[in-house]
Formats: structure tokens, C-alpha cells, sequence
């Protein structure tokens, strides 16, 4: 009695906050739930599109012009139908192990995160390296590693108008890396050594949660690989993972 009395008060301590983080958790949880539904959704209009396009190309004597436009139509309804599908497969809570090639992930969700950077006006340079050989591990992980960086990286830069690289590489022995910069505000030195633990952020209340990282280097070090932040005041933030392909 006594027992569950003490743990009743130390709910109410930690409520208020704590509270507000986990409802803004749960909303969210359920509006992705709901956003699988509506994307699910996109997908039979889009096909629609995408074969009655076909349909009319094939067609004898339409105008030059008109077949411009419906082959345009055709080609960013065919682009939507692959973010859409690439979404759903996303939100998926499966494990599926296969070889996946890094550089097409880092595409995914750069495309995915497309809208978030123009809307900062930030500049993505990549630079990949072609040759690297495929990663056998679970494809969603490394997509919600990429999102969670990249993600961080787009909203350090709200105001500058910055510019982020994303580049690939061959990392030592079997490892393959990435390394995200940023020309944001930088970390100051007093918190780098916060910035992977549960809960940190310095973002308000229902923008950050504080667990990206968290997350992000426990996914990371959970596939035997390993993430390092390095970072300047005023000269920005990068953020190197190494992953080991699996060979
Ligand atoms: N690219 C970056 N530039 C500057 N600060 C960053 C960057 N990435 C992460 N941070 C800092 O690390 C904190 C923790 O990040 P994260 O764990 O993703 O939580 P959240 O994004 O919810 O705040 C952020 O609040 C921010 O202060
Ligand atoms: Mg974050």
C-alpha cells in the first residue's frame, strides 16, 4: 500500500512535463498510423494516372504538345507512386534482412526530406561513392538512422539558409561510412557530451523529444557499427557512421 502510494507521488512529480512529451509521442504515433492509411490510399488514384497516361501515349495523332504534358504527368505521378510505396514499406514494423545499397537509402530519404530542406532553403550537396558494396542488415533501421541525422542537421539550420552533405565512403576493412554535415550553429562544448542520452534536447516542447540520438546511436551500435559527432560554434556539425557491410 505504502509502496504504491510513494510510486503515485513520484507520477505526479515527473507528470507535467513528462506528460506533454509522451501525449505529444502518442499523437504522433497515431497521426503516422493514420498517414500509412492515407498514403495506402494515394496508391490506387496514382495507378490510375500512371496507366491511363500510358494509354493515351500509345494513342495515334496526339498533338506533340499534349504528349509533353501527359508524359509528365506520367513521370511525377510515377515518382509519387515510388515515395508512396517507399513510405508504406518504411512505416512498416517488419524486419526484413537483405542487402541494401546505402547510396540508394541516402536517396530515399533525402527525396523524403525533400520538402523539409527546400522549406529552409538548404543547399544538399552528396557525393557518393559508387563502388561500394551492398550492406546486409535491415533497411528500415538504416533509413531511420539517415532520417534522424539529416533531420537534426535541417533544423539546426532554420535560419541560415545552409547547406548539408551527405557524402559515402569506403570506411576500414569490410565498413562502409557516411558523413552528414551541416553548416548550422553548431553544439556548444558544454553539451556534446549530452547529445546521445535520453531525453536531451534544446528544442521546445513538442519539436524535440530527445531521443533521436539516443536512438540513432543505439540502432547504430546494435549493427556493430559506430557514430561520431564533431562540431564548432559557429562552424557547424558533422556527424560520421560507420556500419560494417556484413561480408
Ligand atoms: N546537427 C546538429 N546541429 C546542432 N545541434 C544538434 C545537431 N544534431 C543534434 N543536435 C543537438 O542534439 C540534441 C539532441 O538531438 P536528438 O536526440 O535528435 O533530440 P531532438 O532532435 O528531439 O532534440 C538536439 O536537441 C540538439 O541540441
Ligand atoms: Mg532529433
Amino acid at each position: 500500500m505504502k509502496d504504491s502510494a510513494a510510486r503515485h507521488s513520484n507520477d505526479a512529480i515527473i507528470s507535467s512535463d513528462l506528460l506533454r512529451q509522451l501525449a505529444y509521442n502518442e499523437k504522433m504515433a497515431e497521426l503516422g498510423k493514420i498517414s500509412a492509411g492515407v498514403v495506402h490510399e494515394l496508391n490506387a488514384p496514382l495507378s490510375v494516372i500512371i496507366s491511363a497516361s500510358q494509354m493515351i501515349l500509345r494513342e495515334d495523332g496526339v498533338p506533340e504538345i499534349v504528349q509533353e504534358m501527359i508524359a509528365r504527368i506520367r513521370s511525377e505521378a510515377q515518382r509519387l507512386s515510388h515515395l508512396t510505396k517507399g513510405l508504406l514499406n518504411f512505416s512498416s514494423h517488419d524486419e526484413t534482412i537483405s542487402e541494401v545499397d546505402l547510396n540508394l537509402t541516402v536517396d530515399f530519404i533525402l527525396n523524403f526530406l525533400n520538402f523539409e530542406a527546400a522549406r529552409r532553403a538548404v543547399i544538399v550537396l552528396k557525393q557518393f561513392d559508387h563502388t561500394l558494396p551492398t550492406i546486409h542488415l535491415d533497411g528500415n533501421l538504416l533509413k531511420q538512422i539517415l532520417l534522424n541525422i539529416i533531420m537534426n542537421a535541417l533544423q539546426a539550420m532554420e535560419e541560415s539558409g545552409g547547406k548539408l552533405l551527405v557524402e559515402t565512403a569506403h570506411g576500414e576493412a569490410d565498413a562502409i561510412c557516411f558523413i552528414i554535415a551541416d553548416n548550422g550553429p553548431g553544439i556548444p562544448i558544454e553539451t556534446i557530451d549530452r547529445i546521445f542520452d535520453r531525453y536531451f534536447t534544446t528544442k521546445k516542447p513538442g519539436e524535440g523529444t530527445g531521443l533521436g540520438l539516443f536512438v540513432t546511436k543505439s540502432l547504430v551500435e546494435s549493427l556493430g557499427g559506430n557514430i561520431e559527432v564533431t562540431s564548432r560554434i559557429g562552424g557547424g556539425t558533422t556527424f560520421a557512421v560507420t556500419l560494417p557491410t556484413g561480408q
